[in-house]
C-alpha cells in the first residue's frame, strides 16, 4: 500500500507524520497544525501504518507526532511502542499529550525519552515544542533523545548563593535563568532551575509552578535517581524553563548526601544544556559537591554588615577547603544608583575591606520586584523595563560567555 505522504512526496516532503488514534482533540489539534506547520506540511497517519511511515520517513526532513489523551492501558502502550519504535528509527518525537495521570506519564517515559508538548494547555506549548524539534533537526539531534544518545548534552552549572537571609539570590536565581533561557532558546538549548533549599525554597511560589510529589523521592532516593525520575520530578514554567522545586513538606537539608547531589548534577547535565541552582544559606556538606560542580557560582551579598561578615566568612571557608575561587563571581544586590556618593563609598570600602571586586552590581527594583515574585513570574515578563530586570539580562549574557569560554580554555 503506498501511503499517501509517499504520493505527495514528488510535491512536497511533510514536515510532521501524525499518529491521532483515538486522540479526542484532534480536530482542534489539527486546526492548530495546520497554522503551526501548513496544512499541506503535515499527514494524519494511524498507528496501523507505523512500521510503513518509521521506514519511509526522512528524518532530517520529517518528525514523528505521537498524542496520547488517555490513561487507558491499551492506549498507554500502544503509545510507549510508538515511541520504543520510533527511537529505534533515530527519529524526533513529539508527544501531544491530554489530560493523563503522573502514572501514564511515567510508563510513556520509560519507553524513551521524547520532546513534550502538554495539548490543549497551556497555550503556545505546542508551537515551542515545534520549533525545538525544528532546531534539533537542524542540528541533527535529538532533544532529550532516545535513552542511547542522552549524554551529549554536557551542561554547565551555575550556582547561586546568598550569603545572608533575604538578600535576593532566589529572585536572582530565577530571573537569571529565565534570561539565560529567552537568549538560548532559539538554538534549541535546554534550561533548567533547580530549588536546593529543601527546607523553604521559594522557586516554586515564584514562577507559580506546582511542587510535584516526585520531588520527595528524588531528594530521599537521589543516590538511585535515573533520568526519568529527575526528569518526572520537574515542573515547567511557559514550556520554556524546567524547574526543580523545594518539595511540599520542608526536609531536613542533609537529606543529601555529597555523593547523591553529584549524581543530580551528572544527569542534570546530561539533560540540560544550562542548569541554574538556588543554594540555601546554610553551608551543609554537599555545597561542596555543587561549588566543585559550578562552572560559574555567584556570591550575593548587600552593603551591610551582616553580609559583609558572612561574606568574609565564607570565601575563608572555601580557601580552608583549597576549593579554587576563579569560578567566583561577587554580586551586590540593592546597590545604591549612580547619584549615590556616600553609597558609591560604602560600596568600595566593602569591597576593599573583603578584598574582592564586584562582578556585578544590581540595583533596587523597588517594589515591581516583590510583587513579580507574588505574582509568579519572572520580570521580564511583567516588569520588563525594570532596572533589576535589566542588569540580570546583561548578567544572563555575561554568564552564557562565561562557561562556554571556560570550557574552550579547558579544552586546549
Ligand atoms: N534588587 C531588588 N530590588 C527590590 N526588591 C528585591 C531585590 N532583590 C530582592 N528583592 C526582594 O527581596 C525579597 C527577598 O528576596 P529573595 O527571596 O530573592 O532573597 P533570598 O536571598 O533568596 O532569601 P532567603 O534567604 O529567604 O532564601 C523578595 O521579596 C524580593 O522580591
Ligand atoms: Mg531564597
Amino acid at each position: 500500500m503506498a501511503l499517501s505522504f509517499m504520493r505527495k512526496e514528488s510535491e512536497m516532503t511533510p514536515e510532521a507524520m501524525v499518529f491521532s488514534d483515538n486522540f479526542a482533540a484532534m480536530d482542534a489539534l489539527a486546526e492548530d497544525l495546520d497554522g503551526e506547520i501548513g496544512a499541506e506540511r503535515w499527514v494524519e497517519v494511524t498507528n496501523a501504518e507505523a512500521d510503513e511511515v518509521f521506514e519511509e520517513i526522512k528524518k532530517e526532513q520529517t518528525f514523528v507526532i505521537l498524542t496520547l489523551g488517555s490513561d487507558e492501558t491499551t492506549e498507554v502502550e500502544a503509545c510507549a511502542e510508538l515511541i520504543r519504535k520510533a527511537n529505534n528509527a533515530e527519529l524526533l518525537v513529539l508527544l501531544v499529550i491530554g489530560d493523563v495521570s503522573p502514572r501514564t506519564m511515567h510508563n510513556v517515559m520509560r519507553a524513551g525519552a521524547v520532546e513534550f508538548a502538554p495539548y490543549p494547555d497551556p497555550p503556545g506549548a505546542l508551537q515551542e515544542a515545534i520549533n525545538r524539534l525544528r532546531v534539533a533537526r537542524t542540528q541533527g539531534g535529538g532533544i532529550l533523545g532516545p535513552a542511547k544518545t542522552k549524554s551529549h548534552r554536557s551542561g554547565k552549572i551555575i550556582g547561586v548563593y546568598g550569603v545572608a537571609g533575604g538578600v535576593g539570590a532566589s529572585t536572582f536565581a530565577v530571573n537569571l535563568a529565565w534570561e539565560i533561557a529567552s537568549i538560548v532558546r532559539s538554538e534549541g538549548r535546554r534550561v533548567a532551575l533547580f530549588d536546593f533549599n529543601f527546607q523553604y525554597g521559594s522557586i516554586a511560589t515564584f514562577l507559580d509552578v506546582p511542587r510535584r510529589e516526585a520531588v520527595y523521592e528524588l531528594v530521599s532516593e537521589a543516590g538511585s535517581l535515573d533520568q526519568t525520575a529527575l526528569l518526572q520530578a520537574l515542573s515547567s514554567y511557559r514550556d520554556r524553563l524546567h524547574v526543580l522545586t523545594a518539595p511540599r513538606d520542608a526536609l531536613p537539608l542533609d537529606i543529601v548526601s555529597p555523593s547523591d547531589v553529584q549524581n543530580i548534577l551528572t544527569l542534570a547535565r546530561d539533560a540540560f544544556d544550562y542548569v541554574v541552582i538556588d543554594m540555601p544559606q546554610a553551608l551543609m556538606g554537599w555545597s561542596e559537591s555543587v561549588y566543585t560542580a559550578a562552572d560559574v557560582f555567584y556570591a550575593l551579598m548587600e552593603t551591610d554588615m551582616r553580609s559583609a561578615q558572612n561574606m568574609f566568612r565564607f570565601v575563608r571557608s572555601l580557601k580552608a577547603e583549597d576549593l579554587p575561587l576563579g569560578k567566583l563571581q561577587f554580586v551586590l544586590n540593592r546597590a545604591p544608583g549612580l547619584t549615590d556618593l556616600s553609597g558609591k563609598t560604602r560600596v568600595k570600602r566593602v569591597a576593599e575591606s573583603l578584598g574582592i571586586e564586584f562582578a556585578h552590581l544590581l540595583p533596587d527594583g523597588g517594589k515591581q520586584v516583590v510583587s513579580c515574585c507574588d505574582q509568579g513570574a519572572p520580570l521580564a515578563e511583567v516588569a520588563r523595563n525594570n532596572p533589576l530586570r535589566r542588569e540580570i539580562a546583561k548578567v544572563a549574557q555575561r554568564a552564557i560567555t562565561l562557561v562556554n569560554t571556560e570550557a574552550t580554555a579547558e579544552a586546549t
